[in-house]
């Protein structure tokens, strides 16, 4: 007998290479934490009271995959309300960050925080992504830029995934930017980075993935190919923020290491395009930050499909280029933003950010076998999460097959 089983519900499952996989009038069923049944309701191998020991009346809700945000940087302290005035009075990202404001401000104020200072920011920007259906999501490090900030960081991350009903997934981004204290001694801080405090996060099993800021104001594609080579040394996928403001060429260099996903990608040509389609490597589109810092130049989406590279959308919430924590206005941005269609927008919040995560195969869709995560929606049509925005429809959670309860 299955645990549970949902029924009068209409499925996304986002499960077919293209679309949202609609069931309608479907059933679902858990056992323990994962997915043992899903199809159409008349389909069902007998009486549902035979079935199943606890039956879920949904009248005729959606329920799409738990949503996933496969990029942010959720844990950090303080805020960058003050560059954003000096940013509407005319002075730019890149020129902030030259100037030793932008990510150092978070740096200094992320070092001087607390453990629990740490936890309860970030618990409260988790809840708002949690009450918009998101089951799990990425935090990345990057604002420590030190060895104990960096494993501080990662902690708190880790902490949380205690502490919620959620998934996470960590990844440590030392190289994020150059702290003041090495101003021109940028190899150095990538040697620091590689040689003393990724084996420290390794050894505390503190990160999931590796990633990089290569770019005009972050680091040169030797240096992020040096600390891909690291992070190969101890097995751990990569990543990369690449082509966000300048075209960098590190989109192709991390297609070459088998980079999980690239992200940003405004810059991106076809080159790098082919190169990601050829090894797997996902596009993380990210229209908070395209929004927020006004980008003027669209990532090359018309590439993306002629390549066919699966494309996510995830918030990027973080203090200085995308402070937001809906991940369903990313969706929507996403299209009128990025020129993403509905359907696209919503493989990129389920099955396509679960594969630039490397978790394709457990979460991101409905499917038997798969982590029963879903998220219950209060709409007519799955596709009107993109339409509408400013709005949040989430009616339910089910993390893990276990009912997190109705709003
Ligand atoms: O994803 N590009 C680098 N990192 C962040 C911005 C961080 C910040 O400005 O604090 C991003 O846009
Ligand atoms: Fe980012």
């Amino acid at each position: 007998m299955w645990d549970s089983l949902w029924l009068d519900v209409n499925l996304a499952t986002m499960m077919p290479d293209e679309g949202i996989g609609d069931i309608a009038d479907g059933a679902i069923a858990v056992t323990d934490d994962k997915i043992s049944w899903v199809g159409k309701r008349a389909e069902l191998p007998a009486e549902p009271s035979d079935l199943a020991k606890v039956i879920h009346k949904l009248n005729y809700q959606w329920l799409t995959p738990g949503l996933i945000d496969c990029h942010t940087h959720l844990v950090y302290a303080g805020n960058r309300a003050q560059e954003f005035n000096l940013r509407m009075q005319g002075m730019s990202y890149a020129d902030i960050a030259r100037q030793g404001g932008g990510i150092q401000t978070t740096v200094a104020a992320t070092r001087k925080a607390s453990v629990d200072e740490l936890f309860n920011t970030a618990a409260r920007r988790l809840s708002a992504l949690m009450r918009e259906g998101v089951t799990t999501v990425e935090i990345k490090s990057g604002y420590g830029l030190d060895e104990s900030t960096e494993i501080k960081m990662l902690r708190v991350a880790r902490k949380l995934a205690e502490a919620f009903p959620v998934t996470i997934k960590t990844t440590f981004l030392g190289a994020h930017a150059l702290p003041s204290e090495y101003k021109n001694r940028a190899d150095e801080y990538i040697n620091f980075i590689c040689e003393q405090v990724l084996p420290a996060v390794v050894a505390e099993k503190l990160a999931d993935a590796v990633d990089v800021f290569c770019e005009s104001i972050g680091f040169s594609q030797a240096q992020a190919e040096q600390v891909f080579k690291a992070a190969q040394r101890y097995k751990l996928p990569v990543k990369m923020h690449a082509e966000q403001l300048t075209n960098s060429q590190g989109a192709l260099l991390a297609a070459k290491y088998n980079a999980l996903s690239a992200d940003h990608l405004e810059y991106a040509d076809q080159q790098s395009i082919m190169a990601m389609a050829q090894h797997g490597t996902v596009a993380v589109l990210l229209p908070g930050a395209f929004y927020f810092l006004q980008e003027k130049q669209q990532p090359p989406i018309d590439l993306l499909r002629e390549y066919k590279v699966p494309i996510a959308i995830a918030t990027d919430a973080n203090p200085g280029s995308s402070p937001t924590t809906s991940l369903l206005l990313m969706l929507n941005m996403a299209c009128v933003l990025l020129g993403l269609t509905p359907t696209e927008a919503l493989r990129g919040i389920t099955i396509n950010a679960a594969k630039a995560l490397g978790i394709g195969e457990t979460v991101g869709s409905l499917e038997v076998g798969k982590m029963a995560d879903f998220a219950v929606w209060g709409v007519d049509h799955p596709l009107d999460l993109a339409y509408g925005y400013g709005f949040n429809p989430c009616v339910g959670i089910v993390k893990a097959g276990k009912s997190l309860g109705n709003r």
